[in-house]
């Protein structure tokens, strides 16, 4: 799809607008497993986090992906939108027991990322096969929120914790079918996903009756020319040898999973925004959008850096912008961008808004969330309405009488 598409789209839906290119997302999916097509059992779960549609969903099912997911609410919707349940893997982090018992309940494989559960789970359910979720002590992952297999983060049980994890498993006599690791988002060096998989091979020697080996994910996408991305012809060439190598020495031919969101999703996706105003100031000169973090909040939150793009004035002179959202905080998308001449009206295109764009988009300021389009096979496919009044009072309780209306004031 190109500019001139997008810009129909707006015409036609309006904007905001989130639209996704079903054909990037399919190429990124071959992209990836052609990389591995060196491993006889390969499976890619679908981070659903990153974009949920249940369109998008479905594409990825019809595609022969898994689904990685981290909410009770994100398994009901692979269920729905047609994953086997033996397809799904729940990844959760810090939630209750009763959760994990809730998607083991619908044939899902659980992921446990902690010793207290483990072994709640493992008393109550020595039957029900788990997967452990590792944490190998490896700072990896583009800035600090997104690093989460350090020695400081929350996620996974500690490889110094392996004694205590082992006593547990006999002690209830669980079985362990799966080990995964997941070290962070925006790995900027292949040679990082190497040296923590050797941890994880290291790791998977103390279980016996594994099935696969979950090597999390982190691939970096290009937000911008000459961006940093992942190698994944030469990753999957390494990693391919190492795996098909501890296999062997293993005795059983594992499955090798992944479970990739941004590498799958986050080119495919556009984020259109109308500029309503152009205004100079002594030191800048800003386009405000009909947007800002409510809708897009990436760039405010890690500071991430989206291409915007000015597609109804593709050829026009470049000058140096400061692009803002309307929302009653400092929320900038981008300062001093150089950006083909922009008037009131124009619609801007963020690139690189299909992973974690629309999921983590609210109705802060009471607005409203942007619809979402999906472009496939050259046609248009509406996947989400723009929400309207009635969805910000949806859940809201007006208790009638509770309050008065304060009387008529007189001005003395
Ligand atoms: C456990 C886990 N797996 C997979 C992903 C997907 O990562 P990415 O979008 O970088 O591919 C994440 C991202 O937060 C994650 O936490």
């Amino acid at each position: 799809m190109n500019s001139k598409d997008l810009l129909q789209l707006t015409e036609q839906f309006g904007a905001p607008l989130y639209v996704y290119d079903a054909d990037k997302i399919t190429s990124q999916y071959k992209k990836l497993t052609n990389a591995f097509k060196g491993v006889p059992n390969l499976k890619l779960n679908y981070a659903a986090k990153a974009l949920s549609n249940l369109s998008i969903l479905r594409l990825l099912n019809s595609l022969g992906s898994g689904l990685d997911t981290v909410s009770i609410q994100e398994v009901k919707l692979g269920l729905l939108a047609g994953f086997k349940p033996e397809s799904i893997i729940f990844t959760p982090n810090g939630v209750s027991l009763e959760e994990i018992e809730e998607a083991a309940a619908l044939g899902i494989q659980v992921n446990i990322d902690n010793l207290s559960i483990l072994e709640q789970f493992g008393s109550k359910h020595p039957d029900i096969p788990v997967c452990i979720r590792i944490n190998p002590h490896v700072m990896a992952g583009g800035n600090s929120k997104i690093s989460v297999g350090h020695i400081d983060s929350k996620f996974g049980i500690s490889i110094h914790q392996i004694p205590h994890l082992l006593r547990i498993v006999e002690l209830t006599n669980m079985n362990i079918n799966g080990i995964h690791m997941h070290t962070g988002s925006d790995i900027l060096d292949i040679d990082v996903f190497l040296y923590a998989s050797e941890i994880l091979f290291e790791t998977a020697k103390n279980f016996k009756d594994l099935e696969f080996i979950d090597f999390g994910s982190g691939f970096k996408v290009p937000y911008k020319e000459g961006d940093i991305q992942t190698n994944v012809d030469e990753l999957g060439k390494k990693l391919t040898t190492r795996f098909n190598e501890f296999c062997k020495e293993y005795g059983k031919e594992l499955t090798l999973a992944f479970e990739p969101g941004k590498f799958l999703v986050s080119e495919a996706g556009h984020f259109l925004a109308k500029v309503n105003v152009v205004k100079q100031t002594t030191s800048t000169v800003f386009a405000s959008v009909d947007s800002g973090f409510n809708h897009l909040i990436r760039p405010m939150l890690y500071g991430s850096n989206h291409q915007i793009i000015n597609i109804s004035n593709p050829k026009g002179k470049e000058r140096y912008y400061s692009v803002v959202g309307y929302i009653c905080e400092t929320d900038t998308f981008g300062s001093n961008r150089r950006i083909n001449e922009i008037s009131e009206g124009d619609i801007l295109c963020f690139q690189n808004a299909g992973a974690y764009c629309f999921t983590m988009a609210s109705n802060y300021n009471s607005r409203y969330r942007p619809a979402e389009v999906l472009w496939f096979q050259g046609k248009a496919h509406l996947i989400r309405k723009r929400e309207t009044f009635d969805d910000i009072l949806h859940n809201q309780v007006d208790v009638k009488g509770l309050f008065e209306s304060p009387k008529k004031q007189t001005v003395k």
